[in-house]
């Protein structure tokens, strides 16, 4: 095998998060925060008097605990495996850490081993409502139940009555209650992704049974988490105004939505005055296509209200501090997507060798393209999609070729979605995931800051695995 800019991981850098650090290195000035998080085997009931489900997941219970800290805060997350005979490693969606704390597996690290345990260390930079999981096989990994929420508060968090952490996933169950194992279909793969028949509101079933009781009057900040592999979710809360604050965890100018859309790994923060009457009933639907239900339950208490009027304190949030991009001269780069079940035949370079993918697809489970190539998760030899030098003001247009939605996803950086089909948004708002429907092209713009190689994916973790997963290298 020749030499390969892998090699690197066989340095010191990537695997300083393998060995404790020495006490004389932990830093003096701001505190450290300690937690640990044990990957293993767990089994948890999802329905009221149900039969226990089988899950792989954090700290004995799905999702996993929420890591809550502050921004600037210095924090230290020993991640052990005690899972059996597999491998893992865990990324920290959305946050701007240091490429070796970034949780890919033979792109920042090499994977955990059982056993094993990893120093994850890195400064919350940003507040806002992020999530774990892992990155590795994470089209199984996660749908067994590997994610949990991680809340960056801000300096001066707005003033609500209340904070609600939503995780929203799902899972495949079978008959008795343990989890169907088909993951990595190739029908799911080429189509929608797999999707489960069960959704689940924080590691319990969504529906009636999931209940938030609220006092009428009360603002209430919700925080939603879609850590589904597959799921979209489109939720509505008829007979109340839904103010949405912050998008994948940075803040927008509140803006009043009837409907919440929640691709695959991203976030929404919302704040809502329930100001209905005492001992009314109201459901959180999911108005999505494929889902057609809903979520939960709102139960008002048969309490007076605790207030007539809705609070009059401000809504928005407090902004990070990102690196403003300027469109005017950034340098344009082109990510056209193809593939899928009803997709036009596709020949492309698959790990490196020109295929058509139409002929492989059965066997080598590869279904989608990013500029002609496909490569197997995490393989070893491939080649970023794109250099960039650090500080480039960088648009890339992407051009989904494709009868799907793909939510894709950019590690270590927040970019601005500055246009939807060549038509320049008015909001451009920051995210780290951004949902591109089916034909569409979606630019979007960022400076390329932080140094390393930073995977660009599609978030339905079963794409990811058929071929749309590349790296971004910055330098
Ligand atoms: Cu949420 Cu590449 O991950
Ligand atoms: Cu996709």
């Amino acid at each position: 095998m020749t030499l390969n800019r892998r090699d690197f991981l066989k340095g010191s850098a990537a695997a300083a998060g393998m060995v404790a650090l020495p006490a004389g290195l932990a830093r003096a000035a701001s505190p450290v925060r300690e937690f640990p998080l044990h990957a293993g085997h767990l089994e948890q009931v999802l329905t009221k008097g149900g039969p226990k489900t089988d899950f792989w997941g954090f700290n004995g219970r799905v999702p996993g605990p929420e890591l809550r800290f502050a921004k600037g805060d210095q924090v230290h997350i020993a991640v052990s495996n005690e899972l059996v005979g597999i491998d893992t490693a865990v990324h920290w969606h959305g946050l701007r850490v240091p490429n070796a704390m970034d949780g890919v597996p033979f792109v920042t690290q090499y994977p955990i081993k059982p056993g094993e345990v990893f120093h994850y260390q890195f400064e919350t930079r940003d507040s806002g409502t992020f999530w774990y999981h892992p990155h590795q096989m994470s089209f199984e990994q996660v749908p067994r139940g590997m994610y949990g929420p991680l809340i960056v508060e801000e300096e001066k968090p707005i003033e609500v009555d209340r904070e609600v952490v939503w995780v929203l996933s799902d899972v495949r169950l079978g008959g008795n209650g343990r989890q169907v194992e088909d993951f990595g279909r190739i029908l799911d793969i080429a189509n929608d992704g797999r999707l489960g028949n069960m959704v689940l509101l924080n590691g319990k079933q969504a529906g009636d049974d999931s209940v938030l009781a609220v006092r009428s009057g009360e603002r209430v900040r919700l925080r939603l988490i879609n850590a589904s592999s597959a799921r979209i979710f489109r939720l509505q809360l008829p007979d109340h105004v839904i103010n949405v604050v912050a998008l994948d965890g940075q803040a927008i100018k509140p803006r009043v939505a009837d409907t919440v859309d929640l691709g695959p790994g991203m976030r929404v923060d919302a704040v809502v005055d329930f100001m209905a009457k005492p001992g009314s009933e109201h459901k959180v639907l999911d108005v999505d296509r494929r889902n057609r239900g809903h979520v939960a339950r709102v139960s008002y208490l048969d309490y007076d209200p605790i207030r007539e009027k809705p609070l009059g304190a401000p809504m928005q949030v407090q902004a990070n501090e990102l690196p403003e991009p300027d469109v005017a001269k950034a340098i344009d780069h082109y990510i056209v997507f193809q593939g899928g079940m009803r997709g036009a035949p596709v020949i492309g370079m698959i790990d490196g060798k020109p295929t058509n993918i139409q002929e492989i697809m059965e066997k080598d489970k590869l279904a989608w393209t990013m500029n002609f190539t496909a490569q197997h998760e995490h393989a070893l030899m491939h080649e970023p999609l794109l250099y960039l030098r650090k500080g480039d003001h960088v648009v890339l247009r992407l051009i989904n070729e494709t009868d799907f939605a793909h939510p894709m996803h950019l590690h270590g950086h927040f970019f601005r979605v500055v246009g939807i089909d060549g038509r320049p948004q008015v909001d451009q708002h920051w995210r780290d995931t951004v949902l591109m429907g089916p034909r569409q092209s979606v630019d979007l713009a960022f400076v390329a800051d932080n140094l390393g190689e930073w995977m660009f994916h599609c978030h339905i973790l079963d794409h990811a695995a058929g071929g749309m997963m590349g790296t971004i290298a910055v330098e």
